[in-house]
């Protein structure tokens, strides 16, 4: 049996409307928690997603995008891909950030999963990293005073390795615990 062309066209318009909330996805949603790796994620997306994945995992509520936060994080990854190096600028820091450089192209998931990869280095107890590992990147994602972020990477300007920077509002107080 043959389906006529109306009914054809109807089954095809059901299936686009069924899919049109799953596929409407806006940076800030987490897609039910689950991280989506397709590399044509937004990099603002990959960021946000990545740190509230994090927070989830230790019950912090969740960081929303800030544009001014980006705007910030884009000057500084501007400034650092110059020298390709975590060294301190001569600009001022309005906001609190994690900075990174790496080989190679690096997109906003790596980035942050460079930074989630410091959590087997932090001692809750302690509140403290463990002796010669850095922790503290981590420690700013999860800091559950935080409340915005805005990040941006950038290619090095004489290579083709990352930096990238994310800035933070508004505050953490490191000696209190992050959670
Ligand atoms: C973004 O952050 C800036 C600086 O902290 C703040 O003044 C502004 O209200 C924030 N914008 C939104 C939409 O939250
Ligand atoms: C990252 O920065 C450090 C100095 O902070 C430098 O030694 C290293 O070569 C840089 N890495 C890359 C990939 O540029």
């Amino acid at each position: 049996m043959t389906m006529s062309p109306s009914i054809c066209l109807a089954i095809l318009l059901l299936a686009l409307v069924s899919q049109s909330p799953a596929s409407a996805s806006i940076p800030g949603t987490s897609n039910n928690g689950f991280a989506v790796a397709a590399p044509s994620v937004p990099t603002a997306t990959q960021f946000l997603q990545a740190h509230n994945d994090a927070r989830r995992d230790v019950g912090v509520a969740p960081l929303t995008w800030n544009s001014t936060l980006e705007q910030d994080a884009q000057r500084y990854a501007d400034r650092l891909s110059i020298g390709c190096k975590l060294e301190p600028l001569d600009i001022e820091l309005i906001y609190l950030q994690n900075t990174y450089n790496g080989s190679g192209y690096q997109d906003g998931a790596a980035v942050t999963a460079s930074w989630v990869n410091g959590r087997r280095w932090y001692d809750y107890r302690a509140n403290a990293c463990v002796p010669g590992h850095d922790c503290g990147a981590y420690k700013l994602m999860v800091c559950s005073t935080v409340q915005e972020l805005g990040c941006a990477r950038r290619t090095c300007r004489s290579s083709p390795d990352t930096v990238a920077v994310c800035s933070y509002f508004p505050d953490c107080d490191y000696n209190d615990r992050p959670y």
